[in-house]
């Protein structure tokens, strides 16, 4: 872990807000996972939409990882960073015929989640070779918003489809390569995972899908958020995976590779965002600590009641107090944090908010004009990468640009 005294120096030399990521920490967490299963075809495939930074993406690139992409553009960024078509997986939901033609030009496999968008595979693209995205049936995530299996979702071909998929693989001579499910994210029971995995598996046999050459399981893996949060037994977990995978291959008769694509896992807590205090307000009954930064640059307080916790790295020991963390954009919800209990937070104090390595930055937006922060990644204690924020003029360059308006002199 990058410590607080670094974290201090970067936000000096850098400016806030500014996002820091700890490489190290995310290459740890990738290996973590080789540790916990131990089948030798495991690959792990970064759901690349939890944080797309070119510096993050490189290292995962050199470590040896998969990239799981959702838009003809993460597919794009992932080949332009020099992951080989065959280290990328396409799993988009209600894609456009035009989405679909520029990734099947690439070579990337697609993963197709509903019988209409097969159907147009087996017309459009007869022969080819695709991966198959089921809903597992099995509801587990941190929050209604990000869970992807059961009855009320949008993902995913049912379970019980597989007479009718057989039917359109036939009519086209598709090639079922791999099959796919994703239960949600931030799964709070290892039940969940394996009960998701033991539903595909079920319909994952020779006699339904003979050339199969991989599963994916998807992502979900969660990482603990509050301090006191009990982690999940990822070793207990990743044997019992090894056990059920070892057994499924027993039965289909060939050693498949097997694939997750974690985001969160892997890049959440390798996150921080510094924010530097400007305001302090006593509104009656609460004490406000006004931040220069707000819910476009993390939004997952605001959209899914996220605990994100805090901490005050310039007034460490601070008496405790209770506060409102707010930030600077013109509206109420705006806060990272209600009633939270922190050491006195002065005016010009920074504060960490961790975490926010993950669905932060790549879910931010530029509303009420404030441009995204400088991103830096980290690596042994050296910043190895920068993605500098951009200047109001660049912005509003960026809007007008669009209009095709000049920026007024
Ligand atoms: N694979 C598929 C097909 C997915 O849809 C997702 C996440 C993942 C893998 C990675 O899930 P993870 O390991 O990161 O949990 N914005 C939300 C999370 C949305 C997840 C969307 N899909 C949040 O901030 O909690």
């Amino acid at each position: 872990m990058i410590s607080n005294t670094r974290l201090l120096e970067l936000a000096a030399e850098y400016g806030t807000p500014l996002f820091v990521y700890d490489g190290s920490l995310m290459l740890e967490r990738y290996y973590d996972l080789f540790k916990f299963i131990h089948n030798p075809r495991l690959k792990i495939h970064y759901a690349l939409k939890a944080n797309y930074n070119p510096g993050l993406l490189e290292l995962l690139r050199d470590a040896g990882a998969g990239i799981d992409a959702v838009s003809p553009a993460e597919v794009r960024l992932a080949l332009h960073l020099g992951y080989s078509p065959d280290r990328i997986i396409y799993t988009a939901n209600n894609m456009t015929d035009a989405e679909y033609d520029r990734v099947a030009a690439t070579g990337v496999i697609i993963n197709i989640g509903s019988l209409s968008r097969l159907k147009k595979c087996a017309k459009n693209y007869p022969g080819s070779r695709i991966c198959l995205r089921f809903n597992p049936d099995v509801c587990d995530g941190d929050n209604e918003k990000t869970m992807t299996g059961g009855d009320l979702t949008k993902f995913g071909i049912l379970l019980d489809a597989v007479e009718e998929v057989k039917a359109i693989v036939k009519s086209g001579n598709l090639h079922i390569i791999g099959l796919h499910e994703h239960t949600g994210s931030g799964l709070q029971h290892i039940e969940s995972v394996l009960q998701s995995m033991r539903n595909l598996m079920a319909i994952a046999t020779r006699e339904n899908f003979p050339e199969l050459e991989f599963l994916d399981f998807g992502g979900g893996f969660k990482v603990p958020y509050r301090p006191d949060e009990k982690p999940v037994d990822y070793v207990s977990m990743g044997q019992q995976i090894d056990a059920l995978f070892d057994e499924f291959c027993r039965n289909y008769g060939k050693d498949l590779i097997m694939r997750f694509e974690p985001g969160k896992y892997l890049s959440a807590e390798c996150g921080t965002l510094i924010t530097e205090v400007n305001t302090i307000k006593h509104n009656r009954t609460r004490t406000i600590a006004g931040c220069n930064s707000g819910f476009p640059q993390l939004i997952r307080p605001v959209l899914y009641d996220a605990y994100h916790h805090i901490e005050n790295l310039s007034n460490p020991a601070g008496a405790p107090q209770v506060y409102d963390i707010c930030g600077n954009i013109c509206e109420t919800g705006d806060r990272f944090a209600e009633q939270r209990e922190l050491p006195e937070i002065r005016e010009y104090d920074l504060l960490a908010i961790r975490n926010a390595g993950a669905y932060c930055y790549s879910m931010g937006s530029i509303y009420n004009l404030r441009a995204m922060p400088t991103e830096i990644v980290v690596v042994d204690g050296k910043v190895i990468h920068i993605n500098n924020r951009m200047n109001d003029e660049d912005l509003i360059k960026s809007v007008l640009a669009r209009t095709g308006k000049q920026v007024a002199k």
